[in-house]
């Protein structure tokens, strides 16, 4: 019998099962403690492994395959880690500084031969897309910004903000279709920026078109006089804790009636998740919105429309940036990473399996990819 034959009057006293949301007090308490035990559990594995213990890929790999669809179809609750990834918190990008440090401002060069560093298409650290037939990384890379394009609608002479622009990937290859799109990245990252720097002064780059304007800053201190035609952000909200301040924030730099195009990573699952591993290691304070969550955030931007792209996409893309991974030790392992290269790549070995399994658990139909087109409209 499923849990989902249970009446939900009935789920609310059981702990563990079902929407957290809808406890009551003693279950939901009996909930944490048990999402407790699930931490301690994790990290006990992870650390195992990041302190050297030999778990061949293949054991690993399976390990996640059969207990990721167990959380994710019946103990999504056990997903979110801590208290604060279940609700919007006080900021709206959370921890910047520190996920800097932890994250985008590694060494590039380790996180360009894992992205991929093509002539047209620069490192993108988010999701290709698989299944209009790509048969490597790039092209689908490519997939994906022309879906993007095509469901945003850009058209020949708008102004783009791409809050989390990344490398400038998205604006270098959108400049080289349409001569007369503008746009601005905005990106925190110190040594992204000083990627997009370069190419700014590189004559093959469109980022040396006149058209591309680059803001190093954090969207929390960030304002701009002019208003945008049409905003893009691909694969940053799992940064931010506040989905109201940050919408908010973003429709006071649209015109009216402009588009605000939002790309996720997204559950569906009644609540949003995470991980103590990723929080400590790979993305502090992430966490992933619950596809439905969402569009019940938006007072000042309208959604219009919605998909739900299948994981399975991003779990070839984590794939293929595990591969280009394990093949660069020898370019890559002598960077600085303030810890000694072997622990370095174990805990980043850990992190991409996980998410190669994790994005092609249930056949990707829980943990995918989400978009959402939302318009600026007058309250
Ligand atoms: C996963 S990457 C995606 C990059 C790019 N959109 C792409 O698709 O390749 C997230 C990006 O958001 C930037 N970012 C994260 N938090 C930010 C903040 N508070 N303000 C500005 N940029 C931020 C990171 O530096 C990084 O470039």
């Amino acid at each position: 019998m499923s849990f989902k034959s249970i009446s939900p009057e009935i789920q609310r006293h059981i702990p563990i099962i079902g929407d957290i949301s809808n406890k009551s007090d003693l279950a939901y308490l009996t909930t944490r403690l048990a999402t407790q035990t699930v931490n301690m559990v994790q990290m006990g594995v992870a650390e195992a492994y990041i302190n050297g213990l030999e778990v061949p890929d293949d054991v690993l790999r399976s390990l996640f395959d059969t207990c990721m669809p167990v959380f994710f179809k019946h103990f999504p609750s056990l997903l979110a880690p801590y208290e604060w990834v279940l609700q919007e918190t006080e900021q709206m990008a959370e921890g910047s500084k520190e996920l800097m440090r932890l994250q985008y401002d590694l060494p590039q060069h380790m996180l360009n031969h894992m992205l991929g560093n093509g002539n047209l298409i620069y490192p993108k650290y988010s999701m290709g897309l698989w299944e209009k037939g790509a048969d490597n990384l790039e092209q689908s890379q490519v997939d994906m910004i022309d879906d993007i394009i095509e469901k945003l609608d850009i058209q020949d002479g708008d102004n783009i903000l791409d809050f989390g622009c990344g490398w400038g990937c998205v604006a270098n290859y959108i400049l080289s279709k349409f001569p007369n799109v503008r746009f601005t990245g905005l990106n925190l990252s110190h040594e992204q920026c000083d990627y997009m720097r370069q190419k700014m002064q590189d004559p093959k780059s469109y980022l040396s078109s006149g058209r591309f304007i680059l803001i190093e800053g954090d969207l929390n201190d960030t304002q701009f006089e002019e208003k945008f035609d049409k905003i893009m952000s691909i694969g940053v909200f799992c940064h931010i804790g506040n989905l109201t301040q940050s919408f908010k924030k973003l429709a006071s730099f649209l015109k009216l009636n402009g588009k605000f195009f939002l790309h996720i990573i997204t559950v569906r699952t009644p609540n949003n998740i995470s991980s103590a591993y990723t929080h400590k290691y790979i993305f502090p304070h992430g966490r992933y919105w619950s596809f439905d969550t969402v569009p019940r955030h938006n007072q000042d931007l309208k959604t219009i429309q919605r998909w739900y792209l299948n994981g399975t996409n991003y779990s070839q893309t984590f794939a293929a940036w595990l591969k280009n991974f394990d093949e660069s030790y020898n370019e890559i392992e002598d960077l600085d990473y303030g810890i000694e290269f072997a622990r370095f790549r174990r805990i980043w070995r850990f992190y991409l399996i996980w998410f190669v399994a994790n994005f092609a658990s249930c056949d990707g139909e829980i943990n995918g990819n989400g978009q959402f087109l939302m318009v600026h409209t007058e309250r």
